[in-house]
């Protein structure tokens, strides 16, 4: 199984974990979090318990040391945390700010993220992006992230948030088209 994740060509980019003044940028990051999943499934609910909250439990599960950001001219533009199992390291969150999209940020931080996993000697690293974030999907795949480990699959039960949206077709897994 291939271990690395393809370098990117970003410039100017200062990783570091986090300092408590890195508080109000994260927050906006999380907002952010939350916009791209409202949008995805047209969900105004997403993420009404506030940025605040996350931030904190974040910083409670994985701590200041898991918890990296990604800074340009002075300013954070990525948040990642890193999620320390027995045996692996999960990716949860990773956000990069809209204004700094596609240069390479999600990718300097996976690789930040890839050094940790092989410094604490995990057997690997996960992600669990919603099966919709096309984007997501898209950027962990160029990276590196191509190979699936276990699914959550779902039966909706209301018509109500992500439940009422129409599905789109998914991917065939097992002979079975799955829908997203
Ligand atoms: C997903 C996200 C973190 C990617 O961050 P990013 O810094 O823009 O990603 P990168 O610039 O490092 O992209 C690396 C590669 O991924 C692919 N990629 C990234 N964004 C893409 C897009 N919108 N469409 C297609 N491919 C994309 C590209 O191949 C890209 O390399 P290239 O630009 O050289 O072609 C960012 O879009 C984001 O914060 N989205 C909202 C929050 C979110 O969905 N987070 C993930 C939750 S699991």
């Amino acid at each position: 199984m291939g271990s690395g994740i393809s370098p990117g060509k970003t410039s100017g980019i200062l990783l570091r974990t986090y300092l408590p003044t890195d508080a109000p940028a994260c927050k906006d990051l999380f907002e952010q979090l939350f916009e791209a999943h409202r949008h995805l499934y047209d969900d105004p609910s997403i993420g009404r318990r506030g940025p605040a909250h996350e931030l904190r439990k974040l910083l409670r599960r994985s701590g200041a040391r898991n918890t990296w950001v990604a800074i340009h001219n002075r300013r954070v533009i990525g948040l990642m945390g890193l999620l320390p199992h027995r045996t692996y390291g999960e990716v949860e969150p990773l956000v990069v700010d809209r204004s700094t999209r596609r240069r390479g940020v999600a990718r300097e931080l996976l690789v930040q993220a890839l050094s940790e996993a092989r410094r604490r000697r995990w057997t690997y690293l996960a992600l669990r992006p919603v099966a919709r974030n096309a984007v997501a999907l898209r950027t962990f795949h160029t990276v590196g992230f191509t190979f699936l480990g276990q699914l959550e699959l779902n039966l909706r039960l209301t018509e109500r948030g992500r439940s009422a949206l129409v599905p789109v077709p998914g991917p065939v897994i097992a002979g079975r088209r799955f829908q997203v």
